[in-house]
């Protein structure tokens, strides 16, 4: 079978051509233009180290003693007081408000440090485990805690301290709970109270049947 010569007319062949000289310019042009580009490109830019966070300064008092700190003012409570005051009594477990080993006590509340903005506590007062009691004078429920093995690990225990000192001070002010059957009436530290008011500490060594004699023993001369 004849196969037809693509330049038997003039038209097609002039097309070839034509369509060859396109491409062969386009990539001469391309390249010329590459190499300038290079040439002329100026040297890349150093860019200035973004400003540093500006620091807030900061007034509180912890566990009596009062500090003026500068902090960034996305430091947590917890991180304030492990990293910078260097009170690593206040331990960090989950880091998300689940666990309660951060447990403080801020203006007489009870609170997971972890979630709580340094920030926010400007003129005020924490009190964390270090200032309860030492080892020489423990407070009653650092003791109740010793005298009833309430712990293993013991990561735990600063935060679930904490809370138990501050689950007794809620009771005697007759704050209620969520299982409390009657809100108007003063609440008492009954097993089914304590442990809802206790729920938010958790101990991963399973201790808690120690931890709740040693809580009812100081309730029971303190509530
Ligand atoms: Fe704060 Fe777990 S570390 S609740
Ligand atoms: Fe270990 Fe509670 S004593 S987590």
């Amino acid at each position: 079978m004849h196969t037809p010569d693509p330049c038997a007319t003039g038209a097609a062949c002039d097309l070839a051509l034509t369509r060859r000289n396109l491409l062969l310019a386009s990539a001469a042009s391309a390249a010329a233009t590459g190499a300038g580009a290079a040439e002329a490109a100026p040297p890349p830019a150093i860019r200035p180290a973004p400003d540093p966070m500006p620091l807030h300064r900061l007034t509180l008092t912890v566990n009596g003693q009062r500090h003026t700190v500068e902090i960034d003012t996305r430091t947590t409570l917890l991180d304030l007081l492990r990293e910078q005051l260097h009170l690593n009594g206040s331990k960090k477990g989950c880091d998300h408000g689940q666990c309660g080993a951060c447990t403080v006590i801020a203006d007489g509340r009870r609170i997971n440090a972890c979630l709580s903005l340094a920030v926010l506590h400007e003129g005020g007062s924490v009190t964390t485990i270090e200032g309860l009691g030492h080892p020489q004078q423990l407070h009653p429920m650092q003791a109740a805690f010793v005298k009833h093995d309430g712990y293993q690990c013991g990561y735990c225990t600063p935060g679930q301290i904490c809370s138990a000192v501050a689950v007794i001070d809620e009771v005697r002010a007759g704050i209620p709970s969520h299982v409390s059957a009657d809100l108007n009436a003063k609440p008492l530290l009954s097993a089914q109270e304590l442990r809802e008011r206790m729920s938010g500490n958790i101990c991963r060594c399973g201790a808690y049947s120690n931890i709740v004699e040693a809580i009812s023993e100081v309730a029971g001369g303190a509530a």
